[in-house]
């Protein structure tokens, strides 16, 4: 594994431990697995409509290389660059790419986003999946990253869709109107995160910060996975995760009665709970966009 950059981090309330996350973060990405399938799918047709050559792929803040892998085996004539901050992250990104046989074209590099982009070389497809919102200056970062890509190379750029759901919205768990508070605390928590960021500024939206950042989109699009009742074992714990998480990320921002149906929700002994209850799903959403640089 090489370093690009030692810069240190701060520590800040928001900040992450993402080594603690890399279990999660894996099982997350493979309970997505159709939505990297067709994604990485229409990016191949893409490419072969375009007459582009995808030779070099970077995976910029890859996490665990579920992403990377599935790239690596779309494009079987590519190698991967999976980059991400988090030594732990790359090292499960190692094991992954051994055990699919991928190991010779997945390689990693630690940088520190965003100016770690400019070490990262020229590529043909750039993917950067839930990462952009770790990044203080969006519109910047964006702007790194077309300066990877000659005209005519690829941005896949992957973001929140519709919030997460994991139970119908009307189930009984006090008070009515559960969902719609804890996704407004959810987005009072996002941009508090944000505001701490290094070199924070306030975002355009996706399409404008993608079109001046030099990208014409090609794909802009909300793609929903759902998991339906019974869950599997690790749909359950992908679900777990994904409430424990939101219960620690919106209690400054929630009332006390709505913690505690989210406290429901995560107790592994009570049958309300989204490991033992019948009716727990996963509805994931993404927003999917597909970018072709465009000429200067
Ligand atoms: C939510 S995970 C997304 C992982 C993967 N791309 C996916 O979609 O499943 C965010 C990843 O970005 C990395 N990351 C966040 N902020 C970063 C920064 N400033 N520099 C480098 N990596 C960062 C974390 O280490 C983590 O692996």
């Amino acid at each position: 594994m090489e370093h690009a950059h030692g810069h240190g981090h701060t520590h800040r309330a928001h900040d992450f431990d993402w080594a603690a996350m890399v279990s999660f973060a894996e099982a997350d990405a493979e309970v997505l697995m159709s939505f990297l399938d067709g994604a990485t799918s229409a990016l191949a047709d893409l490419a072969a409509e375009d007459g582009l050559d995808v030779l070099r792929i970077l995976d910029v803040g890859s996490g665990p290389g579920v992403a990377a892998c599935a790239l690596a085996e779309r494009f079987a004539g590519a190698s991967v660059v999976a980059a991400d901050g988090s030594a732990e992250m790359l090292a499960n990104v190692e094991t992954r790419a051994e055990r699919l046989g991928l190991a010779g074209r997945v390689e990693t590099l630690v940088v520190d986003l965003p100016q770690g982009i400019d070490d990262l070389g020229r590529a043909d497809l750039v993917w950067m999946s839930m990462v952009l919102h770790h990044v203080g200056d969006e519109g910047g970062t964006l702007r790194a990253l077309r300066s990877k890509l000659d005209a005519g190379g690829l941005l896949a750029l992957v973001e929140f869709g519709d919030p997460l759901r994991v139970v119908p919205d009307d189930v009984e768990l006090g008070r009515p109107g559960l969902w719609a508070r804890i996704d407004t605390a959810y987005a009072e928590w996002m941009a508090g995160m944000r505001a701490e960021l290094p070199g924070a500024i306030v975002s355009a939206d996706y399409p404008t910060m993608l079109a001046d950042a030099g990208f014409d989109v090609v794909i802009d699009r909300i793609v929903a996975v759902r998991l339906d009742p019974p869950l599997d074992a690790q749909a359950r714990q992908v679900a777990l995760g994904y409430v424990e998480r939101m219960r620690r990320h919106v209690e400054p921002y929630a009332d006390a009665a709505d913690l505690a149906a989210l406290d429901t929700l995560i107790d592994a002994d009570s049958p309300e709970g989204v490991t033992r209850r019948p009716d727990a799903f996963l509805h994931v959403s993404r927003h999917l966009f597909v970018c072709r640089a465009a000429d200067r």
